[in-house]
This record gives C-alpha cells, structure tokens and sequence, in this order.
C-alpha cells in the first residue's frame, strides 16, 4: 500500500528578517550567513501562535484537496515549538477545521518531523480501513525557542507551516526512520524547571550542557557532521527497500537546514543540485515545515508534477533521520 498526497496548503509569517536585520542583535554580516549557510532571509512570526500557523496551512490543504473536513479520520501535527505542553496542537486545529471525527496528536521528531508524521499516517491507514483521510500537518516557530545573543545559531531558524491531506493508494512507497539518542546533547532545547516549593536539591549532572530555558543549543559542527552522513544514509535505505536508485527519483526534497549540507549529500549521493528543491535561501531552517514548505512550493510553482517520483530526507535533533520515497 502507498499514499496519495490529495493537496497541501502552506502558511508563512507575514514578517521577514534579512541577513542584515541580524546585525542588531549580533557582530555578523549578510556575507557570512550566505556563504556559511546559504540562508538570505527568513519568515518570523510575531503575533502568530504556532497552532495558529497550522491552522491557516490545513485549512488551505483541505480546501486544495475539496474534501469534507468531517472525513478527517486523524490529524497528525509535528512540531517542537507547541505553544503548550497541552493540549496538542493536532486537537486545537481538529475543532478550528471542523474535522469532527478525527483523533488528533502532536509528535516530536524535530525536523525528521514531517517525514515521521507522513510514515506514522501511512501505518495508521495501512491497519485501518475506515480511515479515508489524514491530515498532517507541521507547525514550527523556532524564532522563540532561539537565543539572540548567539550569532551561529541565531541566524538559522525561520518560522512556518505546512500541510498535506492524504489518503490510501496503490502508489509507490517506502520509507525508512532512524535515530541515533547518542547525540541527543548535541541539539536541546530544555523544558523543564522544578518547583521552588518541592524542589530537593540533588547533586545531578544530566550531561547536558548548560542553557537557559526554551533556548536551543547546538553543536554546530557536530550537527553537521551528522546531517551530511545522515542524509544519502536515510535515502538509500529507504531506496533499497524497493529496490531503486538515485536515477528513478525526479526530485528530492531535504530538510532545509544549510545549503552546504544540501550541496555535500548530493555529491555523496553522486547527483546534481537541478533534482534538489532548495527553500533554504528565503526560509531558513524552519524545522519540521522546512521540507513540506518545500514540497509545496515546488508543486504550486509547477515543479512537481503528479506522477513523479520524490524523496523526503529529514534529520535533526535527536538525532533523528528518516526518509520517504513516494510518487505524487
Ligand atoms: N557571523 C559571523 N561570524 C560567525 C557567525 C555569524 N553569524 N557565526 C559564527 N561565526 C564565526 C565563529 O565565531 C568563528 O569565528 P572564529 O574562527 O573567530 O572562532 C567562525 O565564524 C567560524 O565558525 P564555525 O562554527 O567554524 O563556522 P561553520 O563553518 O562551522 O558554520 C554553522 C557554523 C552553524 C553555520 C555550521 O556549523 C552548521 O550549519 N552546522 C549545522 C547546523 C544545523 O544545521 N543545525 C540544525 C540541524 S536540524
């Protein structure tokens, strides 16, 4: 069994930060964040609520794909930057849409996010079959979790949503998610402080480096490190599943962390750039949306046209990898 991406929608924060704009908070230059990176600006959102963002980009999915909301058997929202610990984003957005008979929860696979959550919805309809539709969808607004006084991180993140409605096919499919939890103090954001009132002081060093709450910390080059090898790894062990090649893919789409990082997979995977959708330049890294922003920009440009093949390449914190191999 496969899937079938019936329409996707995607929403971007109306406020936008240039290289330049960075220069307030930090000693950089618009030069240096595009060599290093590849980054020219991002979308930040401002007044908006990440579920909010997830909102606006299922609507338009489900309006894309002209089906009754009401036909929603579950909604599946990534995202690492839920503007609460509860509910889930999935169920604030189930009743906004009127998907009225829908299950509804979040998933926390950083920017392998959107390639989990697309797998996890085609088990869900592989063992269900009064299950007709599922919405995924993948939220994201790093621009809060980001300390601003650190100028190889700060430059990175941009904020957005994406979404996609799919349904059951006979299609080509495979998939493949790993995660390597020896790295998880490489890339943190912590979300946890005891109260002073039942506080029991304990000497207890948990191995993870020192930062405040809700600010991301990264080891820059160790990420990177990891994300060059993660990348061709997750793609060829989806690609040997159903037994194809580079060659049988009309276009890969990867987590959009760093145009270096793009650049070094596709020659470890001995392709050119022209397969790649490429968003990183106009919105940073955006996590989880980073590849469904891609993916639906490229199809409403007319880049990906129904029957060709695509691959879908995450990593990120965890460190989590995975990819899907799929035909639109
Ligand atoms: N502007 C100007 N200079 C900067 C800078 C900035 N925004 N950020 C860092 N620098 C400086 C450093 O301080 C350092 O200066 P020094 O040599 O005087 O110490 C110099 O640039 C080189 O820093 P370095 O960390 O070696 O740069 P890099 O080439 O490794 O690039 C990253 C840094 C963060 C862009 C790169 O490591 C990266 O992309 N890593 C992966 C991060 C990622 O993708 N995370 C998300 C994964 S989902």
């Amino acid at each position: 069994m496969g899937i079938n991406i019936l329409g996707m929608g995607s929403y971007l924060p109306e406020q936008v930060l240039t290289n330049n704009d960075f220069k307030k908070f930090v000693d950089t230059s618009d030069e240096w964040i595009k060599t290093r990176t590849g980054i020219c600006s991002r979308h930040m959102a401002g007044w908006e609520p990440t579920w909010y963002m997830g909102r606006q980009a299922a609507l338009k999915a489900v309006e894309k794909s002209g089906i009754d909301p009401k036909e929603i058997g579950l909604v599946i929202t990534s995202t690492i930057t839920s503007d609460f610990l509860t509910p889930s984003i999935a169920s604030i957005i189930q009743h906004e849409i009127g998907a009225e008979n829908a299950a509804a929860f979040d998933l926390s696979a950083a920017c392998s996010g959107f390639v989990y959550a697309v797998d996890t919805a085609k088990r869900f309809m592989q063992t269900d079959d009064n299950l007709k539709y599922v919405l995924v969808i993948a939220t994201e607004a790093l621009s809060r979790f980001i300390d601003y006084s650190d100028r190889s991180t700060c430059i990175l993140f941009g904020d957005g949503s994406a979404a996609a409605v799919l349904e059951k096919s006979d299609k080509l499919y495979s998939s493949f998610l790993a995660s390597d939890g020896g790295g998880a103090r490489k890339l943190f954001a912590r979300n946890m402080q005891q109260a002073p009132e039942v506080r029991i002081e304990r000497d207890f060093d948990d191995g993870f480096p020192e930062k405040p709450m809700h600010q991301l910390f990264q080891d820059g080059k160790e990420v990177y490190k990891f994300a060059v090898k993660a990348l061709p790894k997750a793609f060829r062990a989806a690609a040997e599943k159903i037994n194809i090649t580079t060659s049988d893919i009309d276009w890969f789409i990867p987590h959009q962390a760093n145009i270096r990082i793009i650049e070094t997979a596709a020659k470890n995977l001995g392709i050119g750039m022209e397969k790649f959708v490429v968003t990183v330049d106009h919105h940073g890294n955006t996590s989880s949306a980073s590849i469904p922003l891609a993916l639906c920009e490229a199809i409403d440009k007319g880049d990906i046209k129904r029957g060709q093949k695509i691959a879908l390449i995450g990593f990120g914190a965890g460190l989590t990898y995975g990819s899907v191999i799929l035909e639109y």
